[in-house]
């Protein structure tokens, strides 16, 4: 890498109920203040709750935290504020239910990335997360299933994808079986997707 290169500094915005797994795989591969010549690193994490467990691990592994009420009207443009304050370049979606603020997305000059726990644009959209898209997949006799790091948009799972990572289906998988699977395959997924993004983003 040019070391010359700034680091590329991302968010998590973890979810109200989010165990925050895919925080942690972030943030275990881009540390924050880390010395070595990584191209990320994770500069906050936002909870829409002060009760989201995702914030104890986020605490235990020594990242900046920020509790933004996501059912608050001011959301977006709080999350901005809290973004720009922190240079954030790149917003990262792990366990987030939501759609985001339109006046968010109108005014954050970043990218903004979620990931999803299918090869979309298979079982994605409104209603499909947790159990219900692994159980989809099984009902639907799919072979092989995955995850996306997809761009988000104003709509659930539509914007371009950026890394897709698949697994097989077995023939005695439970979709609580399939998550686990898929959860693995989503911690590499992610900071890999982050990596790619680093490298294309001019960081001078
Ligand atoms: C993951 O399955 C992710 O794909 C989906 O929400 C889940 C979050 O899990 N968007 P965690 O909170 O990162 O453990």
């Amino acid at each position: 890498m040019d070391s010359s290169a700034r680091k590329l500094r991302v968010a998590v915005l973890v979810g109200r109920r989010g165990r925050g797994s895919n925080m942690e795989a972030l943030a275990k591969a881009f540390p924050p203040n880390a010395s070595s010549d990584q191209p990320a690193e994770v500069a906050l994490v936002v909870a829409p709750s002060a009760e989201s467990p995702a914030l104890e691990k986020a605490r235990l592994l020594e990242l900046e935290t920020k509790v933004l009420d996501d059912r608050q009207p001011d959301f977006g443009s709080s999350l901005a504020k809290a973004l720009e304050e922190s240079q954030i370049d790149v917003l990262c979606l792990a366990g987030y239910m939501r759609l985001i603020p339109e006046d968010f997305l109108q005014t954050f000059t970043g990218a903004i990335l979620n990931i999803h726990p299918s090869l979309l644009p298979k079982f994605g959209g409104k209603g499909m997360y947790g159990v219900a898209v692994h159980e989809a997949v099984l009902a639907a006799g799919e072979t092989e299933t995955g995850c996306s790091v997809h761009f988000v948009t104003e709509r659930y799972d539509e914007g371009a994808v950026l890394l897709q990572k698949t697994c097989p289906v077995l023939a005695d998988d439970t979709p609580e079986t399939l998550a686990a699977r898929v959860l693995n395959l989503e911690h590499e997924a992610y900071p890999e997707a982050v990596q790619l993004l680093a490298l294309r983003f001019d960081r001078h």
